[in-house]
């Protein structure tokens, strides 16, 4: 019997390589840490930019801006909309996005304390639809069907392209063997099996991980993706840091890639 690409389950193959990458969900406590550094460097950044850049506002009054962070995407629009909604379950990234919106006289944007696994019956149907850099959900199909429930106009997202987070080496001393985490190709694939067309660009912007600063920084990252690193695992990670000149510490200073993805409501 011929197997065509119609008889995939690309919903059901992206859960399954989140499991095998080890991609365990992560707290809204732990996005709360990083809430104030992501406020510093996100708004007006190369990234935004082009994401602003990409979308097309026409007929648009209302935009939902999903995993919306400190309002990287949404306050900028806000100017130029009636409302915008900022959804995401880290509690200080709604702070930031609501400290944000005061500082620049913004009265038209509302804060949904969320998680994308949440019930969404009471977040509003929106001209506009966004999640940037906010895809990194176990359930990639229910995700995507609940922004395209969402959208009365268009739907943009990012999602990264694949590549391994950290410096090889790294990853080799630690003595793990590790799948990069499901990279967008699933989405587009998954939106097709709904009968969404999706159009596809790139967008790069600079590297979170631009060289550590020093060993402490390094494990701290990694773990943030991985989990807790045993003891023996930070020893030879150690060894590796202390070895290796910082020249030879790739990946480090890379761009990142991501794929920006959208697609018009009928
Ligand atoms: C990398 S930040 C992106 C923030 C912003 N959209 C941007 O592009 O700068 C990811 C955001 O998604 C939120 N997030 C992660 N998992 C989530 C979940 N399961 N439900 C709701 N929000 C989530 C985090 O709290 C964080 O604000």
């Amino acid at each position: 019997m011929t197997v065509t690409i119609a008889d995939l389950d690309f919903g059901r193959l992206y859960r399954d390589h989140m499991i095998a990458a080890a991609r365990i969900p992560r707290p809204a406590s732990a996005w709360d840490t990083r809430a104030a550094d992501l406020q510093q460097k996100a708004p007006n950044s190369r990234y935004a930019q082009a994401f602003i850049a990409r979308m097309d506002l026409a007929d648009a009054s209302t935009l939902l801006d999903v995993g919306c962070g400190p309002g990287t995407i949404g306050l900028p629009l806000a100017p130029r909309l009636e409302r915008v909604y900022g959804l995401d379950y880290s509690r200080a990234m709604l702070d930031a996005l609501e400290a944000n919106a005061v500082r620049q006289g913004l009265t038209n944007v509302t804060a949904l304390n969320l998680a994308w696994e949440d019930d969404w019956s009471d977040v509003p149907v929106c001209d506009i639809v966004v999640a940037s850099r906010s895809t990194n959900v176990q359930d990639m199909a229910a995700a995507l069907a609940k922004l395209d429930a969402k959208a009365r106009r268009r739907v943009y997202l990012t999602h990264q392209v694949a590549r391994h987070q950290f410096d090889p080496g790294a990853i080799e001393a630690l003595g793990r063997k590790l799948l990069p985490p499901p990279d967008y190709i699933y989405i587009v694939n998954i939106l097709h099996g709904m009968g969404i067309h999706a159009r596809l660009d790139y967008i790069e912007s600079d590297h979170r991980l631009a060289p550590a600063a020093d060993f402490d920084e390094l494990a701290r990252r990694i773990a943030w993706s991985l989990g807790a690193l045993t003891p023996e695992e930070l020893g030879r990670l150690r060894d590796w840091h202390e070895r290796s000149a910082p020249s030879a510490r790739s990946n480090a200073a890379a761009p990142m890639r991501w794929a920006f993805i959208s697609w018009d409501k009928p």
